[in-house]
């Protein structure tokens, strides 16, 4: 069995502490093979740092991903060419630098494949992500090419996260929806045996409008947006994939900050 967690866009420092106190606790605690988190609003809500990337990979991260924001910290444009265990939209135009999917190696040597996408439904006007995502699931099939899959589609509607979400069944073993900042309730094992949950909600202060200060939305906007301070709830989603490439355990994970707390029971 291959255990895999994966966490919900992390948004400035209130997230990057909770991640960074988190992740080597949790790891050593489910015996986790793979962390995977998406990183897009990591720096200041916008963007990822080299450094911020590179402090998420020393306590344990395995890759990370990314979404609307990917590029705006301009330096991702170049470090990402070095960087293989960062992994944008598969789906922005051709000769964006970067890549749109990995294969990452767990310790035990499972093969995890980490495929990024985006949503087109009020987002950005972008390839087709149903297209983009059946060429790199073809290229990397489940149980041959690799062990497990997780496709982190970044999108704003549900109704194109649920569509996704059918189109992948039995081809990848969890699509994880990104990108609204809110944990949805219906994380559940679809038919064909793929994970699946709406949006895995961010790590940030819920004290916030999606993340960021609550007082600038509210007054006359100066577009000046700052992460909210507050402590972060870490929110991600954790999986159990079997030999079969497929979900067999799927569950909630929400820890600090205020929203109520949720953990796996299979782990305990
Ligand atoms: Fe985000
Ligand atoms: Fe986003």
């Amino acid at each position: 069995m291959i255990r895999l967690l994966f966490i919900g866009d992390v948004v400035g420092r209130s997230g990057r502490v909770a991640l960074l106190e988190q992740v080597p606790t949790l790891r050593a605690r489910w015996r986790l093979d793979f962390v995977i988190v998406n990183g897009e609003n990591a720096a200041g809500g916008f963007g990822l740092t080299e450094a911020i990337f590179e402090d998420f990979l020393s306590v344990g991260v395995d890759a990370v991903t990314l979404g609307n924001h990917a590029f705006d910290q301009r330096e991702a444009l170049v470090f990402i060419e070095r960087q293989p265990r960062l992994i944008r939209p598969v789906n922005f135009p051709a000769g964006t630098p970067g890549r749109g999917a990995a294969l990452v190696e767990s310790k035990s040597g499972a093969r995890l494949l980490v495929v990024n996408v985006m949503g087109r439904i009020f987002m950005d006007a972008l390839d087709d992500p149903f297209a983009a995502v059946k060429r790199e699931l073809g290229a990397c099939p489940l149980g041959e090419a690799c062990d497990a899959s997780v496709v982190d589609f970044h999108a704003e509607a549900s109704s194109e996260k649920w569509a996704f979400a059918h189109f992948a069944d039995g081809k990848a073993s969890l699509v994880v929806g990104t990108h609204t900042h809110v944990p949805s309730a219906d994380h559940r094992i679809l038919a064909g045996g793929t994970g699946f949950i709406t949006d895995v909600g961010m790590t940030g202060d819920y004290d916030s409008v999606i993340g960021m200060e609550k007082d600038e939305p509210l007054r006359i906007p100066s577009g000046r947006f700052e992460p909210a301070q507050g402590p972060a709830t870490l929110c991600a989603i954790a999986v159990e994939i079997g030999p079969d490439g497929l979900t067999k355990t799927i569950a909630p994970v929400r820890i600090g900050g205020l929203l109520k707390g949720a953990e796996p029971d299979f782990w305990a």
